[in-house]
């Protein structure tokens, strides 16, 4: 019951953040004015810039802080055989069932997995993961008529419907897939990559060879991924288009556990950096392994309808490029010269890969929902609300606006000169229209970090008052001190600082 009560106060937020995103050039639906397209979403002004933002902190991260990290930008579409190698034309399935009454379509394993949360929340915590274990050896053994009497077994109505009646379990490749060729005799299929690793595996070797790299190292990549997602919802949580960031580390065989206990302790700490309060986080071990796994953990975040999956840090031994070397019959190897424990060299093996994977829109949500704050001030004698956006200042897509007092007596211009001053290192708003509160206003929705009031004093004494997003408070500071005021927030070494 307790989950009950809570659900429509939790999705009210995640509604509040939804309608705020669109209201304030942050996320809008795409091809609104066709109504929208299931599953996909465009960036707004704002948007844009905080999407941008943790991009470059994710890629700095990664490759101008590892000395051993580089990047590439592969292709979107690749050789049809990279998904036959990679395995995704075989086993890139979400298991799905209807209901013949509302004629809805469901992943049997998201049911399932809502079922167990319903337990967890309820204090039956055994029983909850019992029903996970269950599900994972089912799926994992394909035994999809077991899943289905599970769900029928467990008694998981149709959210919409109510019933129990249940279809088959059938599973549903993810894979987009389109034709290349001018001609319909001359084209063959390709597919849209529903994950950016394949691009940073088939180019192991380029990158090993030609940037002369020593394993352990790692290949770093952010690009777009499509995936026919059955259950679209949830806003940017779940998309059919949508862009990764990922990185393959590749290790010496039998170094992997190591590595991966590095890299998710690494990952966990960089969200945390990022201002994500700690007792948002949590890790969860995957029930069931992906076909290429040893081991695997998400790191889950507390979005308004519960802890969900941000980033994967996977395991996948040495599954892909033996897969590849296979296929394609090109040696995926490298030759290891540090001496083992007998003095020998290694030699040739191929090497076992540590993965991190995380989605930029759901950062972005996570971001969104961590910054979206509602509070109750006092302004003299009256209470009101407020809404900001108390975005860590490095991810703010605005990180100061130049506000002159009035329209008159020479502020314009002495604020356009302190604007033009700045505008080369940091993203800026100048705005003189409406008051100064509403402005003020308009700053703390987009989550810009500081506000610049330029008034009669600063034509007196070049000073100027900088307003702080979060604490409200005001500070006098000579102009000449703006520069590393903002910069000393805005830089993103203050995040890497903690990274260390
Ligand atoms: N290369 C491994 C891989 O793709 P994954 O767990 O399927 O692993 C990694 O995806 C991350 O990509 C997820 O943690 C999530 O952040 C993001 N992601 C996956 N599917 C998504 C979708 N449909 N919409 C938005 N983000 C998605």
């Amino acid at each position: 019951m307790a989950t009950k009560e809570k659900t429509p106060v939790e999705n009210a937020q995640l509604k509040d953040i939804i309608s705020h995103a669109k209201e304030y050039g942050f996320v809008f639906p795409s091809s609104e004015i066709y109504d929208g397209l299931q599953a996909v979403y465009d960036y707004g002004q704002m948007g844009v810039e905080l999407k941008n933002n943790l991009k470059n902190l994710w890629w700095k991260s990664m490759t101008q802080l590892h000395q051993n990290v580089v990047g590439i930008d592969a292709a979107i579409f690749m050789h049809p055989h990279t998904w036959k190698a990679s395995g995704h034309v075989d086993s890139f399935n979400d298991p799905m069932i209807d209901n013949k009454d509302s004629k809805k379509r469901y992943r049997a394993d998201v049911l399932i997995e809502e079922k167990a949360a319903q337990y967890e929340a309820d204090g039956h915590y055994d029983k909850a993961s019992e029903l996970l274990v269950e599900m994972g050896r089912l799926l994992g053994a394909e035994e999809l008529d077991a899943v289905r009497e599970l769900i029928i077994r467990e008694d998981i109505k149709c959210p919409i419907s109510g019933t129990t009646n249940w279809t088959e379990v059938r599973q549903f490749n993810l894979m987009f897939s389109t034709q290349v060729g001018s001609v319909a005799e001359d084209s063959s299929t390709i597919y849209l990559r529903p994950e950016t690793a394949q691009g940073i595996f088939v180019n192991f070797l380029n990158v090993q060879k030609t940037g002369r790299m020593k394993v352990p190292f790692g290949i770093a990549q952010i690009g777009k991924a499509f995936r026919n997602e059955i259950v679209a919802r949830q806003f940017i949580f779940r998309m059919r288009e949508f862009e990764q960031m990922e990185m393959q580390f590749f290790v010496r065989p039998g170094t992997e556990m190591e590595w991966y206990n590095q890299w998710k302790e690494a990952r966990k700490k960089w969200h945390q950096a990022i201002g994500i309060p700690a007792e948002s986080l949590r890790y969860h071990d995957h029930e069931k392994l992906a076909h290429y796994a040893n081991a695997a953990v998400d790191i889950e975040f507390k979005f308004p309808f519960g802890f969900k999956e941000v980033e994967g840090i996977h395991s996948r031994t040495d599954f892909d490029l033996t897969q590849h070397q296979e296929l394609s019959r090109k040696k995926m190897q490298y030759f290891d010269n540090d001496l083992n424990e007998d003095g020998k060299p290694y030699g040739n093996y191929i090497p076992y890969v540590v993965e991190t994977s995380v989605g930029a829109d759901r950062l972005f949500l996570m971001t969104l929902c961590s910054a979206y704050t509602e509070e109750e001030i006092t302004e003299g004698d009256a209470t009101k609300s407020r809404t900001f956006l108390k975005f860590h200042p490095a991810l703010a897509p605005v990180k100061a606006a130049i506000l002159p007092l009035t329209k008159k007596d020479g502020l314009p211009e002495k604020a356009t000169e302190i604007f033009n001053s700045l505008r080369y290192d940091f993203n800026m708003i100048y705005e003189e229209r409406d008051s100064i509160g509403k402005r003020y206003t308009r700053q703390d929705l987009i989550g810009t970090p500081f506000c610049i009031a330029v008034d009669h004093q600063t034509l007196e004494d070049n000073t100027v008052t900088v307003r702080d997003r979060d604490s409200r408070e005001q500070v006098r500071m000579p102009i000449g001190e703006l520069h590393s005021y903002i910069d000393k927030a805005v830089n993103f070494k203050s995040i890497f600082e903690k990274l260390a």
